[in-house]
């Protein structure tokens, strides 16, 4: 059995449903019991923040996928809980910011301290350092489907934004392959894009002329706390995007090595998700100012 820690993210249900597509036995860890999950996963209810809430319940799990933000500081204690219960290996779903620092350090350390629990664990460990998921890119759906002008601060800054699907692709290889253990990928996209490219991409998929205007980031800030959102979310946002517009993130090979194929484009994300940026909804939120950087 694996089990998927943030089952119902982005990246564990996308991972979820490769393994089982692959016929694997899955655990989905939910801390809602009527969350949606696909025909086949095997629910855990409990709050991996609070290890004590799966004791017993993970037991006989030979593999974990983690995501950091749905175990935060409780991680040591997790792995611990998991490696009496016969756990052998944790992938770990980190930031490439690890490697190539971007943004405020606050934020990297965080990625930093769960590798360290990680390593520290026992368990054999597999860390996938991605760059920004392209799904961050949703964030610009309401803004989309109300104009063709998305606003955000630093239109220059450039990412290799990784699709999602190839990061899950890694995660299902890296639990059920030998070869992975000790391991740290640097998951990115193929190409190096600034923030109007992918707008202009957006564009193209959803046939739309989009196009990406400049506001000052302490307008962008400002926007996004009135709309409720909390000051982390621009620090985070802003603080990588600033470094993105200074030096590109990162470009790695590593999702064609393991995969064997070259990684999904961005172009190839907005015509998958063309649909959700079309429609003709009003303006969803401050949410919608800006993209990119590891969230
Ligand atoms: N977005 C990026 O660009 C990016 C880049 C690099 C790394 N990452 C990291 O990749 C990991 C996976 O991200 P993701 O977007 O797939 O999913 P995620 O945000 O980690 O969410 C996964 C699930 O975890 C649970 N969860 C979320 N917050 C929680 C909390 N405070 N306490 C307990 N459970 C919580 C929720 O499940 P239930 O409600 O079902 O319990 C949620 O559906 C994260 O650690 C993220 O920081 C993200």
């Amino acid at each position: 059995m694996i089990t998927i820690i943030g089952a119902t993210g982005t990246i564990g249900r996308l991972t979820l449903s490769a393994l089982l597509d692959q016929g694997v036995r899955v655990a989905a860890v939910t801390r809602d019991p009527h969350s949606e999950l696909p025909a086949g996963a095997y629910r855990i209810v409990g709050d991996p923040g609070r290890p004590e809430t799966l004791a017993g319940a993970i037991d006989g799990t030979q593999a974990l996928l983690i995501s950091p933000r749905a175990v935060g500081p409780a991680l040591a204690d997790l792995l611990e809980l998991a490696r009496r219960g016969g756990t052998r290996q944790a992938v770990l779903l980190s930031a490439a910011t690890v490697a190539y620092p971007a943004g405020l350090a606050k934020f990297r350390a965080g990625f930093e301290a769960a590798e360290l629990a990680t390593a520290e664990s026992g368990l054999e460990w597999t860390f996938l350092r991605s760059t920004d998921y392209a799904a961050n890119a949703l964030a610009w759906a309401g803004q989309v489907r109300a104009g063709d002008v998305v606003r955000g601060a630093y239109a220059a800054a450039r990412t290799s934004t990784v699709h999602e699907r190839d990061v899950a692709a890694v995660a299902a290889r890296a639990l059920t392959e030998p070869g992975h253990a000790g391991k740290s990928y640097i998951l990115t996209g193929p190409e190096s894009l600034s923030q109007a490219d992918k707008v202009r991409l957006l564009g193209a998929a959803t046939g739309r002329p989009l196009t990406f205007q400049e506001l000052p980031p302490d307008d962008v800030r400002a926007g996004m706390l009135a709309a409720g959102l909390p000051e982390e979310v621009p620090d985070r946002l802003l603080g990588s995007l600033a470094d993105y517009a200074r030096e590109p993130g990162p470009t790695s090979d590593d999702v064609e090595k393991v995969l064997g194929r070259p990684a999904l484009t961005f172009a190839d994300w907005a015509a998958e998700h063309a649909a959700a940026f079309t429609g003709g909804a009003a303006f969803a939120s401050g949410a919608a100012f800006t993209s990119g950087g590891a969230r």
